[in-house]
């Protein structure tokens, strides 16, 4: 990356054109140290990818493909949550939106040569403020949920405006019992 450019991030939904780059990003270490490494999660991003039917968690979640300066450099999911969905804890139905929809986020930087350049942090808040502006203007409450063993990206979530909103286990998926931190963003003005 040229330093003396200006960041220019941006995204894309995944789709045909992506498929390579995401399953080589999936093979890396540095993902698979706290990535869902599932068959199950593999054949969620194909079908999305293929516009087939989906079955993972709520059969709901989208995938994106960050860019930066032209360059695809990072992969993120979303998913909205439903007041009705009988896994949450009681930690998440405690600071869903009230008015408003709840998106789930993950998050990845699959490219080496990105990582470690302080970029996980305008890229969340680009991809917030993408996804509230262009994809659902309700959206106002994100959340994002680091394991406990990941406290570089709990700061890195920290500083792009998540807040710490206490710890809870995953009942269901890839990583069920395991402990993660829940962290929340929230948007008062629904621009
Ligand atoms: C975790 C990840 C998002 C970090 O993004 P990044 O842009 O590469 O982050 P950087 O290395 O530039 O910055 C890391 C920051 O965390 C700090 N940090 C590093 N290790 C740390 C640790 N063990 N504890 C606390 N802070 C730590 C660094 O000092 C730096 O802080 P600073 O910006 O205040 O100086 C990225 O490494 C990644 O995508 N990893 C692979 C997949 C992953 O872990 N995804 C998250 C799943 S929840």
């Amino acid at each position: 990356m040229d330093d003396s450019q200006p960041i220019n991030i941006r995204f894309e939904k995944a789709a045909t054109q992506h498929q390579d780059i995401i399953f080589s990003w999936l093979s890396e270490p540095h993902m698979q140290e706290f990535w869902d490494n599932s068959q199950e999660h593999k054949d969620d991003i194909l079908n999305f990818i293929h516009g087939r039917k989906q079955y993972y968690f709520y059969g709901t979640t989208q995938y994106w493909i960050g860019y930066i300066n032209d360059q695809p450099f990072c992969f993120l999911l979303s998913d909205q949550i439903l007041k009705n969905q009988n896994d949450l804890s009681d930690l998440h139905r405690e600071y869903l939106s009230t008015n408003g929809h709840t998106i789930s986020l993950d998050f990845g930087i699959g490219n080496k040569n990105f990582l470690g350049k302080g970029l996980a942090v305008p890229t969340l808040k680009a991809f917030t403020e993408f996804y509230k502006n262009n994809i659902d203007s309700n959206a106002d409450t994100f959340f994002i949920d680091p394991n406990t063993n990941n406290p570089r990206a709990f700061h890195v979530y920290e500083k792009a405006g998540f807040e710490m909103i206490g710890y809870y286990y995953a009942k269901q998926g890839f990583f069920k019992e395991e402990k993660s931190c829940l962290m929340v963003k929230k948007f008062t003005d629904k621009a």
